[in-house]
């Protein structure tokens, strides 16, 4: 057993809550002061230094090892809930072009954008994409990622899909964090299907799903609803099926173009709907009646120069939200949990308590990982964060730079820096 002592705050998020936080209980963070925890894989006990001690000697406890965390605060491990980090190449030119003025709809129509990953995913090795992905979830990590969904979805066909799903297999062999993974066949249509997108629903419905799901290869359906991209018609059909194999749903909706699929997602019952920048009040509406979690993309907002979510009327108006990085090399390449709080706080007009629920507890609700991970709880998996701050103010205060000194994982701390 292990203990962290001298911890100046340690944020717990919300311990054990039944459902997502909305409405003002999303700014309700808990936060304990000089604090000492005592953990192995997962969290055992939270109280101050006596009290801890206490706890060990009634339970004849072993401790083998002391950490000070010499008055810093202690944050839960940041849940990412939203990622599409297996691909293949960079759209670091297509970027130059959109600094230069083109929009990321022109360059898609173009033939770039996911069509261009798609290319380069195809071409790629499994190694290749596995060494690629590596890095980025590393960096995530770094960060202080400890939970994180990925998506396949740049190979859009039987070969390259699943070749994306065995790399995020193999991605959840060897590292230590918990990967989520989710199939997206229905991300983009391949050039080859482009004049007949109903034949690749069917690959989809006959072919793809039937092999993810009997190969456990991912756990989520996830589908791209919006202009050019999947209607709503052909989503349902996808998203029966699914649910006939036992998938869980996600879906990207509005993002672009307001196509209704909000009210969609909430009505099929989707654990979460992505994206929101385009939600009509009517879709608030549904989302705020439904348990489906709004989750809340702004580094996407940010890099394609869109208008942000409204996440003050979604918190207002009662709807629960997460928020994540959808780190993908087109519409937002930042695996940094970090930049998303900081760019929730400014540009969504969040407080930090809400971003930090936001992208702990109600984003282990977007994954349905709240019993697991999300808060800093006795019972739960001993992920947590030693900041090099001793106020979680600072993530939000002092920014562009990384705050973790330490990413705990199951009880194991993975990297550490000289904070
Ligand atoms: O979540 N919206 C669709 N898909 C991604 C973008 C993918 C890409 O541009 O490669 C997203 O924003
Ligand atoms: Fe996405």
């Amino acid at each position: 057993m292990k203990i962290l002592h001298n911890i100046s705050q340690l944020v717990v998020s919300q311990s054990n809550p039944k459902e997502a936080l909305r409405g003002a209980n999303l700014g309700n963070l808990e936060v304990i002061t000089n604090a000492t925890m005592l953990f192995d894989k997962t969290v055992v006990f939270i109280g101050t230094d006596d009290e801890v001690r206490k706890y060990i000697l009634d339970n004849d406890i072993l401790v083998t090892d002391t950490i000070n965390a010499n008055d810093k605060c202690v944050i839960p491990g940041f849940v990412d809930s939203h990622t599409h980090i297996v691909f293949g190449g960079d759209r670091a030119n297509e970027f130059g072009q959109r600094l230069k003025g083109a929009t990321y709809q022109e360059i898609a129509v173009a033939g770039g954008g996911i069509a261009h990953t798609v290319k380069k995913t195809r071409l790629a090795t499994f190694d290749e994409l596995y060494q690629n992905a590596s890095k980025l979830l590393e960096n995530a990590i770094r960060y202080g990622t400890t939970t994180i969904e990925i998506k396949s979805g740049y190979g859009l066909n039987f070969e390259g899909e699943i070749k994306q799903l065995e790399v995020i297999k193999e991605l959840q062999k060897n590292y230590p964090l918990e990967i989520v993974s989710t199939f997206m066949g229905a991300h983009d249509f391949p050039a080859e299907f482009k004049s007949n997108p109903d034949k690749y629903v069917d690959l989809i419905c006959n072919e793809m799903l039937p092999y993810v799901a009997e190969n456990k290869l991912a756990e989520y359906c996830d589908a791209f609803i919006d202009e050019g991209y999947f209607t709503i018609a052909q989503t349902e059909k996808i998203f029966e099926t699914a649910l006939q194999y036992g998938f869980k749903l996600k879906l990207h909706a509005d993002e672009l173009v307001n196509k209704a699929a909000t009210e969609f997602a909430c009505r099929i019952g989707t654990i979460s709907v992505d994206h929101l920048l385009m939600i009509s009040e009517h879709g608030i509406d549904s989302l705020s009646s439904s348990a489906t979690i709004g989750t809340l993309l702004p580094a996407t907002a940010y890099f394609i120069r869109m208008p942000y979510a409204p996440a003050r009327q979604l918190i207002e108006s009662n709807c629960a939200i997460a928020i994540a990085s959808d780190c993908n090399p087109g519409s937002s390449f930042t695996e940094s949990m970090q930049t998303v709080l900081s760019l929730s706080a400014m540009n969504m007009r969040m407080t930090a308590e809400e971003c930090l629920n936001a992208a702990t507890m109600n984003a282990a609700f977007a994954l349905d990982r709240q019993n697991k991970s999300g808060s800093i709880t006795v019972g739960k998996r001993a992920d947590f964060l030693i900041l090099d701050s001793s106020n979680y103010l600072d993530l939000f205060y002092h920014f562009g730079i990384n705050h973790v000194a330490q990413t705990w994982i199951a009880g194991n701390m993975y990297s550490s820096y000289d904070a």
